[in-house]
C-alpha cells in the first residue's frame, strides 16, 4: 500500500448527486447512472450492522461518497491507482467527508487485514470484456478491461467479498448489462457457502447485484 498524494495533472470537475466531483486525465470520468448504486448502498446502509463501509475499485471515490453522505458511516476505499486515489481524497475533503475516509492506494488482494470486516461492500470492477475495449476509446483501459469474460476483476472482489464481508452484511456489486451477473450468481457457492444473491437491479448501461451474508451460517 502506498501514499495517496499524488500530483492530480489536468481535471474535470462534474456534479454526481449533490457531490462536486472532480478526476484527473487517465482515470475514468464518472458516469451518470451510477448514483443507482449509491442510492442502494445508502439504502441498504439504513438497516446494515455497525462498522465502515468498504468501496472496493473506488475511482474518483465518488460512489461510495455518496453513499455514505449524511449517514455518519466512515468509508474505506481501495483502488490500485494513485492519481483515483489522489482525486477520491480531494473530494472526500471537498465533500467535508475527509474525516470519515480512509483512501488505500492498493491492489484488490492486498488491501484488507486478514481481521477486518465490514456490514457494506460497494464494488465497481472494469467489466468490459477485453475484446471490447476498443468500443471505449475515450476510457483509460486499466479502469474498463475486465479480461477475456469480462469478469476477471469481478472475481477478485468476490474474493475480498467473501473472506471481509461480516454476517448479516450486504454487497452491492457492478457489473455489465449484458449475463454478466447469472455467470457470477452461478459462482457464487464456491467463493462462501453463506453468500446469498438476493437481488438484481438491471440499467441500460450495467446492472447491480446484491449479495448478502446469512446472519447465523458462517464457518
Ligand atoms: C470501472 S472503474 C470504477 C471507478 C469508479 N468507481 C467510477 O465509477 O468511476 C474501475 C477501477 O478499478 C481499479 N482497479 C482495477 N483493477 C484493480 C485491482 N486489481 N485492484 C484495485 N483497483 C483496481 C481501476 O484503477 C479503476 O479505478
Amino acid at each position: 500500500m502506498t501514499s495517496v498524494r499524488a500530483p492530480m495533472g489536468e481535471t474535470e470537475t462534474i456534479g454526481f448527486g449533490p457531490l462536486d466531483i472532480t478526476f484527473s486525465e487517465g482515470v475514468i470520468r464518472p458516469r451518470p447512472w451510477t448514483t443507482a448504486q449509491s442510492e442502494w448502498a445508502a439504502e441498504v446502509l439504513l438497516d446494515a450492522p455497525a462498522g465502515r463501509v468498504l468501496e472496493l475499485c473506488s475511482g474518483a471515490g465518488h460512489i461510495g461518497l455518496l453513499a455514505v453522505l449524511g449517514s455518519g458511516r466512515d468509508l474505506v476505499c481501495v483502488d490500485r491507482s494513485a492519481i483515483a486515489c489522489a482525486n477520491a481524497e480531494f473530494n472526500a475533503e471537498r465533500a467535508g467527508l475527509a474525516s470519515q475516509v480512509e483512501i488505500r492506494n492498493a491492489a484488490l488482494d492486498e488491501a484488507i487485514g486478514a481481521e477486518e470486516e465490514f456490514p457494506l461492500v460497494i464494488a465497481d470492477p472494469p467489466w468490459v470484456r477485453h475484446a471490447d475495449i476498443t468500443r471505449f476509446p475515450e476510457d483509460p483501459v486499466t479502469a474498463i478491461d475486465g479480461g477475456d469474460d469480462g469478469l476477471v476483476i469481478a472475481r477478485l472482489c468476490l474474493r475480498v467479498i467473501a473472506r471481509a464481508l461480516m454476517p448479516g452484511g450486504t454487497a452491492i456489486l457492478q457489473l455489465g448489462p449484458e449475463g454478466q451477473v447469472e455467470v457470477l450468481a452461478a459462482e457464487l457457492p464456491t467463493y462462501a457457502e453463506d453468500l446469498v444473491h438476493t437481488d438484481t437491479r438491471h440499467y441500460s448501461r450495467g446492472a447491480l447485484m446484491r449479495i448478502d451474508r446469512v446472519p447465523s451460517c458462517r464457518t
